[in-house]
């Protein structure tokens, strides 16, 4: 790893996963890493080094994020990748609107939250065009499946930001929007756990077998499908460090098929598909 960085990124969401896989990729291409997390004991195992600071941020809250901002100002951030999110399952009908705005708390508002504490340092830091702003959305921020809708709906907000920031924002500084499909990382055991007592709710209803379903069915995708995390981060540091970054950048095979595949056939075949792979139709 290099020494005194000429430049720094933040990340949120380095935990785990993609974020933290981001750490490594970020660092061996020269950046030096502001790795953030809501629980600064997460971030333990990472090593100190010139070129790497751990520090607690939580996105849902300002205090947090503005701390953060005042405590490393004095390095040169050029970058941020907001990678901090989760995944709120359910049919919408059982889920509460409460849960809907946890949702969208986390992954978009946080997202903006982050984003607009860090943009008048990247702003003072970067050369014209050196500035880069990386929103983690997702292939589901494209198209939306059955018990998905609450964590589509923040992930389609997440793509409309990201594309209204990148006009307003260039050519100085560069959003790249990043559209995972699936990679394997803690989100579906997050799901899981953030979905509290969800089957008890469903219990009875046309979604029990469904819900059960979709677990066996987001299994089997994360086995056959699932992209590795760092692969998947490298190909991320590869576009943040271009000249000319890619406006989106898709992750995995999923992804790529899903995304043509909605283009070609017409949405009834795909909601028709999406409905006998749920469970929905028989
Ligand atoms: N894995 C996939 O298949 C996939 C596909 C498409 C998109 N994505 C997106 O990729 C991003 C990273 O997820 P991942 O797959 O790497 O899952 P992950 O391993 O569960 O990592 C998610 C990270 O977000 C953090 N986080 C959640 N709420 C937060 C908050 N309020 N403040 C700060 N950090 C918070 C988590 O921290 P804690 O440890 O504190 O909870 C964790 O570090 C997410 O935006 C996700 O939507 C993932």
């Amino acid at each position: 790893m290099q020494n005194q960085p000429t430049k720094w990124i933040v990340i949120t969401g380095c935990s785990s996963g993609i974020g933290r896989s981001l750490v490594w990729a970020m660092r061996r291409q020269g950046w030096g890493v502001i790795a953030t997390a809501r629980r600064l004991e997460s971030l333990i195992d990472l090593p100190d080094g010139e070129d790497i600071v751990r520090v607690a941020l939580d996105v849902l809250s300002d205090e947090s994020v503005s701390l953060v901002v005042q405590q490393y100002q004095h390095l040169r951030i050029v970058g941020l990748i907001n990678n901090a999110g989760y995944g709120q399952v359910g049919p919408l009908e059982y889920i509460t609107t409460q849960e809907l705005r946890n949702q969208m708390e986390t992954n978009v508002m946080g997202l903006h939250r982050v984003t607009n504490y860090f943009l008048p340092l990247i702003r003072r830091n970067a050369h014209p065009g050196e500035g880069r702003i990386v929103h983690i959305a997702s292939m589901l921020g494209r198209v939306s499946i059955p018990l998905g809708g609450a964590y589509s709906a923040s992930k389609y907000a997440v793509v409309s930001l990201g594309e209204a920031l990148r006009m307003e924002l260039a050519p100085d500084i560069k959003v790249i929007l990043v559209e995972p499909g699936a990679v394997r990382t803690e989100l579906r055991n997050t799901a899981t756990k953030v979905w509290g007592d969800l089957p008890r709710r469903v219990k009875g209803t046309r979604y029990e077998a469904i819900l059960n379903r979709y677990l066996s069915f987001g299994k089997e995708v994360s086995q056959r499908w699932a992209r590795d995390p760092d692969r998947s981060a490298e190909k991320i540091a590869k576009a943040i460090n271009s000249i000319h970054p890619p406006r989106r950048v898709l992750i995995g095979p999923d992804a790529h098929i899903v995304l043509i595949l909605k283009k070609l056939i017409p949405m009834s075949w795909y909601e028709a598909l999406a409905q006998k792979i749920y469970g929905l139709k028989h």
